[in-house]
């Protein structure tokens, strides 16, 4: 599995690509406005151009930057300026299109889609992104998405928020307990007679976690040997990638912070202890 880290701050990719686990990077417009937020408060002035340059030159691997616009053709040509502005300093520049940019169900849902087709027949490559189902995440397929971003902590908070379960940002969701929970509410309810009630939702339509989303892609993908790379996105902790990791995704685009937490364990730190104290002269002496 390729580790991407899910960040625009140089910092953190730089860092991250000196432990020498760093495939690739993956930005987004919010991720890009904490990054300004936080040079501005150091009072650093930037350009975002050589920004972006830094950042596409720091990784020998994919860098995805988004469109900011919502129609075919606004996405279109902003990947294009994106494109030709950064591809050049290290040949690793993908462009990130939503998979649909409406803002209401009135508005033309098939925009993403048609941009994507469109910017992969040139020969830029996409990632579609803010994928939230898996016939999302099949449209970006059919549409020859060299990329596809499944959100799953979003998807993980929307189950919650609907089911009224407060949490953390990163917490990780107990989907299994919560399937099981489900199981026996429904026998419950049937039980007493209160079938009206026994479809209570603990999945987002059949999808109970960003990681069976995940799930649902690959094997969606694997049985019509679709090439798109799953990207699971949106990921808030180090147990969520351990999921998807053993379900085989391609990639996971993962947050600094949750990085530091997948090295971490307490029981390492006591050993560790351990062995330093444990340091007699004699096997000292051999590194003299
Ligand atoms: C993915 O490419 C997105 O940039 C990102 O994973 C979104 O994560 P969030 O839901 O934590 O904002």
């Amino acid at each position: 599995m390729k580790i991407f880290i899910d960040t625009a701050d140089i910092d953190e990719i730089k860092e991250a690509a000196n432990w020498g686990i760093l495939d690739g990077v993956t930005t987004n417009p919010s991720l890009i406005k904490k990054a300004v937020e936080k040079m501005k408060k150091k009072g650093i002035e930037i350009s975002m151009e050589d920004y972006i340059k830094e950042i596409c030159k720091v990784v020998n691997g994919p860098v995805s930057l988004e469109v900011k616009g919502r129609s075919h053709d606004e996405m279109v040509r902003e990947a294009k300026i994106l494109y030709e502005k950064f591809n050049g300093v290290n040949n690793n520049v993908v462009i990130k299109i939503p998979i649909n940019t409406a803002f209401s169900l009135e508005d033309e849902q098939f925009e993403g889609i048609k941009a994507i087709k469109e910017l992969e027949n040139h020969g830029i490559p996409t990632n579609a992104t803010l994928v939230m189902t898996p016939e999302q995440a099949l449209l970006a397929a059919k549409a020859k998405a060299s990329y596809v971003s499944p959100f799953l902590g979003r998807v993980d908070d929307f189950i919650r928020k609907n089911l009224g379960i407060e949490h953390g940002k990163m917490d990780y969701w107990d989907f299994e307990a919560a399937k099981l929970m489900e199981y026996e509410r429904r026998k419950e309810a049937v039980k007493r007679g209160y079938e009206s009630i026994a479809g209570i939702n603990y999945n987002d339509n059949g999808i109970h976690s960003g990681v069976e989303l995940v799930d649902a892609i690959i094997r969606m993908y694997r049985a019509y040997g679709y090439k798109t790379k799953i990207i699971a996105a949106s990921i808030r902790n180090a147990r969520q990638v351990r999921e998807v990791a053993m379900l085989g995704v391609d990639i996971a685009t993962i947050p600094f912070a949750v990085i530091k937490e997948m090295i971490s364990h307490y029981k390492t730190m006591e050993g560790m202890k351990k062995f330093s104290q444990d340091v007699v002269e004699e096997y000292e002496g051999i590194f003299e």
